[in-house]
């Protein structure tokens, strides 16, 4: 498998998909698992070959030591890649080959949905998110790309951001892959001992009893359980919040004819873990 480390290099291997041909796009950040597998699956489904790209992108971490402990590991991820059938390319730019100049993030504007929650928490982050994503668009040029919704806040910033751009890609959401204990799949899970990995379902556990309640429990009251759970946990929350899933914005009151997700934020140490789910 030929890892491509500039665009130019890559560029000639897509030459040939160009003609008529579809390309799907999965970006990562590497330390691949089976939620970033799936979606290179869904890719395949749908186009004739696959890139993924593997870059730690700097611009999005508002924490320095995240960003370090950040796991890598190219070798792993692509003997990972190489064992799935179909054409898939590997795009493992260095940094000068995104960042020429210097480091430095765009600022985009997405229409408010980028102060809610991640956007409050992590200042900067979308602004690197927009950043890197709109880069590796212009460069793989793809027909359609590939997000999980794990991140779906995510997901939605970088619908608007093609908008935006003016990208001709279909950015396509996937479900969320969890693990046999319902923690959602995530890079970060790696950093976690075996007790953190465990106690890190409360996170799923939660979201699973605030959708249970979600009728009958008024949302104050579920923003009080959610707090009330995690009194006696390992983990620290961060947030929790009710939003209305269309605009993100949090809700105080069920309105008849929204939509709702829960979305929750919390610390297994140093860990940052992030969850989502749809309540009604
Ligand atoms: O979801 C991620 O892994 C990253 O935010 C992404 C989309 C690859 C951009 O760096």
């Amino acid at each position: 498998m030929n890892i491509h480390t500039d665009s130019a290099s890559l560029e000639k291997s897509l030459f040939l998909f160009r003609d008529g041909k579809k390309i799907g796009f999965v970006p990562t950040m590497g330390a691949l698992h089976e939620g970033h597998l799936s979606l290179v699956s869904n890719a395949l489904d749908a186009n004739d070959c696959v890139v993924v790209s593997i870059f730690v992108n700097p611009t999005q971490f508002d924490n320095a030591s995240d960003l370090k402990k950040y796991p890598r590991n190219l070798q792993e991820d692509v003997s990972l890649l190489q064992k799935i059938k179909g054409k898939v390319l590997v795009y493992a730019p260095d940094k000068s080959d995104i960042y020429p100049g210097e480091v430095v993030s765009k600022q985009y504007r997405y229409g408010g949905i980028e102060f809610e929650m991640e956007g409050k928490h992590r200042k900067g982050h979308f602004d690197g998110v927009g950043t890197i994503v709109g880069l590796l668009l212009k460069i793989v040029k793809p027909n359609s790309a590939y997000f999980g919704e794990k991140d779906f806040q995510q997901l939605q910033i970088v619908k608007k951001l093609v908008q935006i751009e003016k990208l001709p890609v279909k950015i396509i959401g996937c479900p969320i892959v969890r693990e046999k204990n319902g923690l959602a799949m995530s890079s970060r899970n790696r950093r976690l001992t075996p007790k953190q990995l465990e106690d890190a379902t409360i996170l799923y556990k939660t979201l699973q009893e605030v959708r249970r309640k979600f009728k009958p429990y008024s949302i104050s009251q579920l923003n009080e359980l959610v707090k009330e759970r995690f009194l006696n946990s390992s983990l620290k929350l961060e947030y929790f919040e009710i939003a209305n899933e269309k605009t993100l914005a949090t809700a105080k009151y069920k309105r008849k004819g929204n939509t709702y997700r829960g979305f929750i934020a919390a610390h297994a140490g140093s860990v940052r873990l992030i969850d989502n789910m749809p309540l009604n």
